[in-house]
C-alpha cells in the first residue's frame, strides 16, 4: 500500500556541496569585432570557493561570466561545472545582474516563488519562502508589492529568488553597482555570509577593489586587448579565523599594480 504522507518537505534552505568550475582554453571573438575579447583563459574554482574576477571596464569580465553561465558560446575552449560541459544556463549555476528584474505585479513572495513555479516545484514554495526571506533579511515583507521596495531590497528579493532553486554556484556581474555605498556594503557582506552558510561557489565580477576584498578569498586579475588573466592571487587564508579585509585589500592592490602596470592611489577603490 502506498503511504500518502502529509508531512511538509524540509523547511530549511538546504546546503549544496558547491560547484566545481573548470574553465579551459577559452578564447572569444565577437562577430565583426576587430580583436579578441578573451584569449586563452583557464582556471579552476574549487567547491565553495569565493573568487573575484577583477579588471577595468572592457577587459572581458562580463563576456567570461556569460560563457561560464552558459549564456554565450565561446569561439574556443570549454567550461565544465561538476564535470558537466556547460552549453546552456541552469538553475544549478545562477547569474545575478545589476538589475534585479523583478515582476512588478507580483508580491515579494510571488517573485521569490517564480523559479519554483517554472521548474514544477510550486508545492515547495510555502515551506521555503519564509526561510529564504529570513536568509536575505526581508522577514515580514512577503506580501509587499516589490515596487514599494528600495533598490537594495529588490536586489535581496532577486537573490532569494535565485537561492530558491538551490544553486551550487552564484555568478554575479557587478550586482551592486547601481546601489548607494551603504546599501552596497551591507549587501556585499550579506551575500558573502549567505554563500558561506550555504557553501555556494561564488564568482563575482567587479572593478571595485574593496568589493573584491570583502567578498572574495581569491582574485583573478584581468587585463584587456585581448582579455587575459594576468594573476591568480590568494587574498585570505582559508584557515585564518576572522576575515582580514584590510590585508586582502593590500594584497590585491599590490598584485593589481604589478599585473596591470598601474598605480592605484590610496583612495583608489575602483580601477
Ligand atoms: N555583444 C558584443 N558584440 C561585440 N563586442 C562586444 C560585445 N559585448 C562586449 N563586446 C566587447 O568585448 C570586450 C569585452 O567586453 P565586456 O566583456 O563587456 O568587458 P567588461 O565586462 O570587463 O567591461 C569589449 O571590448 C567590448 O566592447
Ligand atoms: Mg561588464
Amino acid at each position: 500500500m502506498q503511504h500518502k504522507s502529509s508531512a511538509p518537505p524540509p523547511a530549511e534552505v538546504t546546503r549544496q556541496p558547491g560547484a566545481h568550475i573548470r574553465v579551459a582554453g577559452i578564447t572569444h571573438q565577437y562577430r565583426h569585432a576587430k580583436e579578441k575579447a578573451l584569449e586563452n583563459i583557464g582556471f579552476t574554482i574549487e567547491p565553495g570557493e569565493r573568487v573575484a574576477l577583477i579588471g577595468r571596464s572592457g577587459c572581458g569580465k562580463s563576456t567570461l561570466l556569460h560563457i561560464v553561465a552558459g549564456l554565450l558560446k565561446p569561439s574556443c575552449g570549454e567550461v565544465r561545472i561538476d564535470g558537466e560541459r556547460v552549453d546552456r544556463p541552469s538553475p544549478r549555476w545562477i547569474m545575478m545582474f545589476q538589475q534585479p528584474s523583478l515582476l512588478p505585479w507580483l508580491t515579494v513572495s510571488g517573485n521569490v516563488a517564480l523559479g519554483l513555479r517554472f521548474t514544477g516545484r510550486r508545492s515547495e514554495a510555502p515551506f521555503r519562502i519564509a526561510n529564504l526571506l529570513r536568509l536575505v533579511e526581508l522577514e515580514g515583507l512577503a506580501d509587499r508589492n516589490v515596487q514599494e521596495l528600495s533598490g537594495g531590497q529588490q536586489q535581496r528579493v532577486a537573490l532569494a529568488r535565485s537561492l530558491a532553486l538551490e544553486p551550487e554556484a552564484l555568478l554575479l556581474d557587478e550586482p551592486f553597482s547601481a546601489l548607494d555605498a551603504f546599501t552596497r556594503s551591507t549587501l556585499q557582506r550579506d551575500v558573502r555570509r549567505i554563500a558561506r552558510e550555504l557553501s555556494l561557489t561564488l564568482l563575482i565580477v567587479t572593478h571595485d577593489i574593496n568589493e573584491a576584498a570583502v567578498m572574495a578569498d581569491r582574485a583573478l586579475i584581468m587585463t584587456p586587448h585581448p582579455g587575459r588573466i594576468r594573476a591568480d592571487i590568494l587574498l585570505k587564508s582559508q584557515t585564518a579565523g576572522a576575515d582580514n579585509v584590510e590585508e586582502a585589500r593590500r594584497i590585491l592592490v599590490e598584485a593589481y599594480e604589478s599585473a596591470a602596470g598601474l598605480t592605484i592611489g590610496a583612495e583608489g577603490a575602483s580601477i
